[in-house]
């Protein structure tokens, strides 16, 4: 069975200190937990300390990397460098690095495999917008991202998938289960159509966009969703406890 994955996206939030005094609270509710794999994805700057105090049952990603190795790119961060800061997981498209930041499929594409290159696990973001959506065109957008994204990438292994409808990030709206399970449906079966099954199967396809305390239990519980990629509420003790317990306790 699938471990499933809580991973808390800081965006740009906490400072290094705030975010280890965030941490070790946090530890302290968690440490029990056994069937959940926490992942905690802060800012760039707070990478290297974190990854010193973290007990090795949890994890720590970054939220973006350059594809090249080293060059003049000022203001970006390499694999390697991440890699050297011990992190294991780095988030790759998510949909503010896609809008606001205007990085085309293209990138992403170059980012993942530079992460797999460097034996680090791409957190791949896919999902459309609310007018996507309307236009009925959510699985045209995830056929698109997946075969943009994914173009040279030989294997699932070592790489996880969050499927992100931008409409539901940070608005409070989330989509219902029913949404969830048909994007989730969509991505898996398109994967089955690229990769062997097994692999299709395997590979964890993480739910994000307002997940809160109030509705994890029923997300977990939605059919092909192998845990979450969370923002808001990754930022708040109470909150993103009772999510990774309530994953604990529904797996
Ligand atoms: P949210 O963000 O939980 O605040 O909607 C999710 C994300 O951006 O990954």
């Amino acid at each position: 069975m699938k471990k499933p994955i809580v991973a808390g996206n800081w965006k740009m939030y906490k400072t290094p200190s705030e975010g280890h005094d965030f941490v070790q609270k946090i530890l302290n509710l968690v440490l029990e937990i056994e069937k959940t794999h926490v992942i905690f994805c802060p800012p760039f700057p707070a990478l290297f300390n974190m990854v010193e105090s973290m007990p090795s049952s949890f994890s720590v990603g970054a939220q973006n990397c350059h594809w090249e190795k080293e060059g003049a790119y000022t203001g970006e961060v390499s694999t390697a460098m991440l890699s050297d800061c011990g992190v294991e997981y780095v988030i790759v498209g998510h949909s503010e690095r896609r809008h606001v930041f205007g990085e085309p499929d293209e990138w992403i594409n170059r980012k993942v495999l530079a992460v797999k290159e460097a034996r680090l696990i791409p957190i791949l973001c896919v999902g459309e917008t609310l007018e996507e959506r309307e236009d009925g065109l959510t699985k045209d957008v995830l056929i698109r991202q997946l075969t943009n994204g994914l173009k040279g990438v030989d294997s699932l292994s070592g790489l996880v998938l969050a499927y992100e409808p931008v409409w539901a990030i940070g608005t409070g709206k989330t989509a219902t289960p029913e949404q969830a399970v048909e994007a989730h449906q969509m991505v898996r079966k398109y994967l089955m159509e690229l990769y062997p099954h097994q692999e299709a199967e395997a590979v964890s396809v993480l739910y994000g966009g307002s997940v809160k305390p109030a509705n994890a239990a029923e997300l977990i519980n939605s059919e092909g969703v192998d845990g979450f990629l969370i923002g808001g509420a990754s930022l708040n003790v109470e909150s993103f406890t009772s999510i990774i317990k309530q994953v604990e306790q529904e797996s």
